[in-house]
């Protein structure tokens, strides 16, 4: 789960290469490191931590020529040894992935070369380097050795590399990993994302599993395992745009607040951009995604079955790829991501299509992955989602599932009031400015609950949903333990947990289920937990007798409520994580796009 550049220009690359590592973070920030190519040597700076602070290290370097990685551990501690690149011999190389046969090809060489190799770091990936070196002394080209390296690895990556004794050829190869080409006026540039290319870079190339490339300014060369083939068609380059935190602290706050109008962007192109989907015909929905994701899929799975009729089963990624699955022409497949990077997402996108299931994707990243393998897309449009904690995606991805639901209902005439909720749903934009403006609540909650060891979040039917994204959130960003269970669970065990002052977080509109999940604080209460509502104005007066807090949402229809609610959530994790000082946007050991599995 790493990112990497590699990149060829007529003045020095160390800033645009910095620049667009730094762009790529959300993909690994506890390790970062640059090679450059001058005068036929390679110079390295690596170091522990952001690339902001291997900036720091460095000195205005020289170089036309270079490669540069950021980390998220898999294979060995974060330290400056196992930080990327990694030199053997004339090589330098950066490794996106995990290679799974490391271990055996060490031994492999070592019998080779009748010798221990002499490795600096506990990396997976400096085998490859060692490999290529291995195979170049042997006398082969540097095609040659890049070819017998990448027929020994198995697992997945992207790899970029640069030769001693070549200053005007990067050389780039890709498995089950992302790999775009970039090409502009005097640059040419390789990366694990496009977002981390400098504006001069105007178009792309996206490269397949098991291609290599050599690249130069103005040589370029494309192969598929030995066969040269034909470079791909290369598409013009959007110009991302990188905004900034503007007036806010964080951009997870930045991101909530947007979200009434992103959801009013969402909202304005689903009636254009609506899939075609032959609903009638459908025996089965299947929605697969991974964390945040996941909830979107499982709330919208209740409102599939009650509305819809359809029978509907939501999935994380990461289980769905080693299951079997009953196929067949009436069954539909829904993978949600926002990134569109997230490895496991994609292997369940490959095995949807080896199990003959027809599926769309719903992704926010446009030209990622996940939507370019799609047979059929859905973009959300929430615009670039910074934060390591999902926001905006999430609300935009439930927005886009419960059209969908309608759109279904009203296709199999399963509803009778599709219409009238379809209204609710337009009003949700002006419903979450409201309560963005006027809620204060979640500072007051942040306050009880901050210092506690672990909160509880319990909420009935789909709330028991946003019960476990608001858990998702809070553990995510303020490093408190917390659980989610679905209230009338919490007897069934869970309720051992509760004595004097542990904090419980009731999700509970005062829907048709109230009733029942009021009936479970009051075992809460008896026992001695904290309660804490989010609820409407009518919950509250029913609850006023349990709750020490409550944070107070309108009445809204239940169709919209987990979307309403969804904002509470998410304050109160912001604000907690804010009152314990973590670092927000960016939590330890996380990365925004989970690329490996
Ligand atoms: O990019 P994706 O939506 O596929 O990412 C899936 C999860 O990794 C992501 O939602 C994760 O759970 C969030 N960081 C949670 O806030």
């Amino acid at each position: 789960m790493c990112s990497l550049i590699a990149m060829i220009n007529s003045h020095d690359v160390w800033q645009p290469l910095l620049q667009g590592m730094t762009r790529m973070e959300y993909r690994g920030y506890d390790s970062a490191g640059i090679a450059l190519l001058h005068q036929g040597d390679i110079v390295c700076h690596r170091s522990v931590g952001s690339v902001e602070q291997l900036t720091q290290t460095i000195e205005p370097a020289k170089g036309h020529i270079g490669i540069g990685h950021t980390r998220w551990a898999t294979h060995g501690k974060v330290s400056e040894q196992n930080a990327h690149p990694h030199i053997s011999g004339s090589f330098a190389i950066v490794h996106n992935g995990i290679i799974e046969n490391a271990a055996s090809l060490k031994q492999w060489l070592e019998k080779e070369q009748d010798a221990p190799l002499d490795l600096h770091s506990e990396t997976d990936s400096e085998i490859i380097v060692n490999l290529l070196d291995h195979f170049r002394s042997d006398g082969g080209s540097i095609e040659d050795s890049l070819r017998e390296t990448l027929s020994l690895l198995q697992g997945s990556y992207a790899i970029a590399m640069v030769a001693r004794d070549n200053d005007h050829t990067v050389w780039g190869a890709r498995k089950s990993m992302p790999l775009v080409v970039g090409v502009g006026d005097g640059m040419v540039a390789m990366a694990s994302d496009a977002i981390a290319f400098p504006d001069s870079i105007n178009r792309l190339m996206y490269l397949k599993d098991d291609q290599w490339l050599r690249l130069g300014i103005e040589d370029m060369q494309l192969h598929e395992h030995t066969k040269p083939v034909p470079l791909p068609q290369s598409s013009e380059r959007v110009p991302s745009h990188h905004l900034g935190k503007g007036a806010f602290d964080h951009y997870m706050q930045k991101e909530i607040f947007e979200q009434e109008n992103v959801l009013r962007a969402v909202l304005q192109e689903l009636p254009t951009n609506s899939p075609s989907i032959d609903w009638q015909s459908l025996r089965r929905l299947m929605l697969v995604g991974c964390g945040t994701a996941y909830h979107a899929g499982l709330a919208a799975s209740y409102f599939f079955e009650e509305m819809a009729g359809l029978v509907t089963q939501c999935e994380v990624a990461s289980e769905y790829r080693y299951k079997s699955h009953q196929g067949g022409g009436d069954v539909l497949g829904i993978l949600i991501s926002q990134s569109g990077e997230t490895a496991d997402t994609i292997a369940a996108q490959q095995k949807m299509k080896e199990e003959q299931i027809d599926s769309w994707a719903i992704v926010n990243v446009a030209q990622s992955t996940l939507a370019r393998e799609a047979s059929h897309l859905l973009q959300t449009h929430a615009g670039a989602e910074m934060s390591v904690a999902s926001t905006k995606a999430f609300t935009s991805q439930l927005v886009c599932l419960l059209w969908l639901v309608l759109q279904a209902a009203a296709a199999r005439e399963m509803s009778s009031d599709v219409n009238t909720t379809t209204q609710d749903l337009f009003q949700l934009p002006a419903l979450i400015g409201d309560v963005l403006t006027h809620g204060s609540d979640e500072q007051h909650v942040a306050q009880l609950i901050h210092q506690s060891p672990y909160v509880l979040y319990v909420g009935r039917g789909v709330h028991s949903v946003i019960a476990a994204e608001g858990a998702l959130k809070l553990k995510e960003i303020s490093y408190i333990h917390a659980e989610a269970y679905a209230a009338g669970e919490l007897k069934h065990g869970p309720l051992a947990l509760i004595e004097k002052g542990v904090p419980v977080i009731v999700i509970a509109p005062n829907d048709s289920l109230f009733a029942k999940t009021l009936s479970n604080a009051e075992e809460i209460h008896a026992r001695g937990g904290d309660l804490i509502f989010i609820t409407d104005r009518e919950g509250v007066r029913q609850a006023q007798h349990l709750t020490r807090a409550n944070v107070i949402l309108p009445t809204v229809s239940p169709f919209i409520a987990p979307v309403v609610y969804a904002i509470a959530i998410q304050r109160i994790a912001y604000e907690t994580a804010l009152a314990r000082g973590t670092d927000i946007d960016r939590p330890r050991n996380l990365a925004k796009s989970v690329t490996v599995e």
